[in-house]
């Protein structure tokens, strides 16, 4: 067993199209633990901060007038291997390659519109879930023994 948390968040078109407990029920279902969870608009300088990697490309201010348009549920998400298991979940970027079966496969419009987004890599995971969560703000094993 390899223990890793993952950041996943809720695009707002995912909320616009009433999709949140869809995604959520697909984690839980898959014994993946949600131990952070908050919903945001997120302000320009958070969205570029979140995608910092792809500043300076084509389609980055599309990419953050879309973040910034609307909510968006962001997650903290624990389990076995959870960063490569929940990429899998997701799908492709781009709908039109994710399989069905996974949430881009089944929900995503476009490749601009994708519905979530995850971390890809667990370093980059430590990174996106400081953005948005103090380690205060995410349950515990031990706390969830007693929910
Ligand atoms: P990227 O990190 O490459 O994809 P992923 O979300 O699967 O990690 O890109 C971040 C987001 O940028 C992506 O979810 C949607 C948007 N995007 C575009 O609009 N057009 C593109 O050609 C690419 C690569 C991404
Ligand atoms: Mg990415």
């Amino acid at each position: 067993m390899s223990i890793q948390r993952t950041f996943v968040m809720i695009k707002p078109d995912g909320v616009r199209r009433n999709l949140i407990g869809e995604i959520i029920s697909r984690f839980e279902k898959r014994g993946l633990k949600i131990i952070g969870l908050k919903m945001v608009k997120i302000d320009r300088p958070t969205a570029e901060r979140l995608y910092e990697e792809h500043k300076g490309k084509s389609f980055f201010e599309e990419l953050i007038s879309y973040i910034t348009s609307g909510p968006v549920v962001c997650m903290v998400i624990e389990g076995d291997e959870a960063v490569s298991v929940v990429r899998k979940m997701i799908g492709n970027t781009d709908p039109k390659e994710a399989p069905p079966g996974t949430i881009r496969g089944d929900y995503a419009l476009s490749k601009a519109e994708n519905v979530i987004h995850a971390s890809d890599s667990e370093e980059k995971a430590k990174r996106e879930m400081s953005i948005f969560f103090k380690e205060e703000e995410l349950v515990t094993p031990l706390a969830q023994v007693h929910m």
